[in-house]
């Protein structure tokens, strides 16, 4: 059986710093992609507090397709190049919106999202997914956590793709 998360800090690096490890251990010998997906998704929510939907994105061919994730129902297909998490696909890069209501494009699943930050999952050079968290709150999400993220989207970019 899978034990609980433990993250003690209220600091939001350390929060991403502890909670790693424990990711590597929840994935390490399953060879189930959407299992690990869906408890990455899981495991970053108790870790994000400010996030109100995290998820991911899976490429199939020139399209974007929700895959395992946690929060409201949300919008199922997304064109390359498309919406924050389009965009952060077609350009490899992590995309922060402070305001969404000022990022051209943006799609909005839940009207009551301020902020988003999206992660591409990228494996042997090829974007195979992209990681989404949105926030009610504006302006959630920051270099931090782009850089707490980064290396739970190399992880993930280590699964059975
Ligand atoms: N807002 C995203 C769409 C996905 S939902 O936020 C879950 C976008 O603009 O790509």
């Amino acid at each position: 059986m899978a034990e609980a998360l433990a993250i003690a800090s209220t600091d939001k690096a350390e929060r991403y710093r502890e909670l790693l490890p424990q990711l590597a251990s929840l994935v390490d010998g399953e060879p189930d992609l959407i299992a690990n997906l869906a408890n990455i998704t899981a495991a970053l929510r108790e870790c994000v507090p400010m996030a109100s939907w995290v998820g991911f994105y899976v490429r199939r061919g020139d399209e974007l397709v929700l895959g395992p994730f946690q929060g409201k129902i949300a919008c199922v297909r997304i064109a390359f190049g498309r919406g924050v998490c389009g965009t952060a696909a077609a350009e490899k890069r992590t995309v922060i919106v402070e305001d969404v209501t000022a990022f051209p494009g943006h799609i909005a699943c839940d009207a009551g999202s301020r902020s988003e930050i999206v992660v591409p999952i990228v494996k042997d050079g090829r974007v195979v997914a992209v990681l989404d968290l949105d926030s009610y709150e504006p302006a959630a999400f920051d270099e931090v956590d782009a850089a707490g993220l980064l290396p739970i989207a190399e992880l993930a970019g280590t699964l059975a793709w």
